[in-house]
């Protein structure tokens, strides 16, 4: 963190756009800022510098971006370096916030054939994040762009699957980051809310370093199920993510296994039928020949012809 000298800081503090400067400062007369920015002065005085470039060329046709994130207040200076073998003179450079052409703040000068341009100012409070970009002709066609944003949170993006009864944990980190605060959020189809660990006993929110959050569940009940959402709060904003966690009761697991457990019951049932069957038949066979030759004698006492056709029916519907 480099000590500012009072001209750098001063010039940077200039450069800083007028939203972060009128914050909480409604008078636009130049005689109410100047306290403000030295008070500023006094409060930023050890803010680190972060230094971005972009390289542009006549022949880039898309535009170049550039993801930068900061977590804390910081100065920044952003410089689009643009190579030409046209005359740098005739070039117009003009920059842009989120679309809104930004004042003439900004610094040029030109070696050789490639021209520097310079934008340097304070990022104070989230007002002063988000896009800026540099634009080197009049269709405003090359362009290098810096997108201004607090460190992205990572956790699972699978949704996490448990059983009521078991306990869980859901995480979230942040690479090389140090949030001032993370809040967990729970919801089931309602409004997010936030998650005090303190009032109950059901969560425990904790963290083994600043880069990371742990929220462990206790006790799931198929209502716990729903989406969660962790959120790390910077100086500069915050961050969000999104997770699913989804409760299983524990029938639902169990079902395939009783479906299983029932088909096997069934089969040993058919297969003891069966069985059951089988023997019959098999001592059957002398009972059913007393039967039949009982049956034959009473056929064969009337009719001789007509006697075989019941008989075989009567095979048939054993065997089936
Ligand atoms: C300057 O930085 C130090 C350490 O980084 C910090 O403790 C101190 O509060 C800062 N001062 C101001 C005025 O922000
Ligand atoms: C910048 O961030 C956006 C959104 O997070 C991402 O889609 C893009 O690929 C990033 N660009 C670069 C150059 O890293
Ligand atoms: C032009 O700007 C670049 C980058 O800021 C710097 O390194 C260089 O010394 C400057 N040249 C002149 C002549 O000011
Ligand atoms: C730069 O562009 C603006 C608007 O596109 C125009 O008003 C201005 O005259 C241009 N300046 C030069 C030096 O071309
Ligand atoms: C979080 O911080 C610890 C300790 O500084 C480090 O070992 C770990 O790699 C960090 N994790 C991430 C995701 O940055
Ligand atoms: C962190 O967030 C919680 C919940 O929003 C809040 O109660 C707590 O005061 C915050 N802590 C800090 C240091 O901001
Ligand atoms: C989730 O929904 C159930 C009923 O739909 C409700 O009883 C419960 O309080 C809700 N939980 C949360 C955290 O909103």
């Amino acid at each position: 963190m480099p000590a500012l000298t009072g001209p750098l800081l001063l010039l940077a503090l200039l450069a800083a756009p007028r939203p972060g400067l009128a914050d909480g400062d409604a008078s636009d007369s130049s005689f109410t800022r100047l306290p403000v920015r030295e008070e500023m002065m006094a409060k930023y005085s050890n803010l680190s510098w972060e230094t971005h470039n972009i390289l542009l060329t006549e022949h880039s046709s898309e535009p170049v971006e550039k993801n930068i994130t900061l977590e804390r207040p910081s100065y920044v200076e952003l410089t689009c370096l643009f190579t030409t073998s046209g005359d740098l003179n005739t070039v117009n450079v003009t920059w842009t916030k989120d679309g809104e052409p930004l004042e003439n703040k900004h610094a040029i000068n030109a070696t050789g054939s490639t021209l520097h341009a310079q934008y340097t100012f304070a990022v104070i409070t989230h007002m002063q994040m988000g896009s800026y970009s540099c634009f080197f002709d009049e269709e405003m066609q090359l362009r290098g762009t810096f997108h201004i944003k607090v460190p992205k949170v990572h956790g699972k993006n699978k949704p996490l699957i448990t059983y009521v009864g078991d306990s869980t944990v859901l995480k979230c980190e942040c690479h090389e980051c140090a949030p001032v605060n993370w809040t967990w959020y729970a919801s089931n189809g309602s409004m997010p809310v936030p998650i005090d660990a303190h009032v109950s006993d059901k969560y425990d929110v904790s963290g083994a370093y600043a880069n990371e959050t742990k929220l462990k569940i206790k006790n799931l009940l198929e209502e716990d199920g729903g989406s969660y959402w962790c959120q790390a709060v910077f100086q500069l904003g915050d961050s969000k993510e999104h997770i699913e966690l989804v409760v299983l009761s524990f029938l639902v697991p169990l079902k395939p296994f009783l479906a299983i457990i029932a088909e096997v019951v069934l089969l040993v049932a058919i297969i003891l039928l069966c069985e059951v069957y089988t023997q019959r038949s098999k001592k059957d066979p002398d009972d059913g020949k007393e039967f039949e030759q009982i049956e034959q004698l009473k056929s064969d006492d009337s009719n001789g012809i007509e006697n075989n056709a019941p008989r075989l029916r009567k095979n048939e519907s054993v065997e089936q």
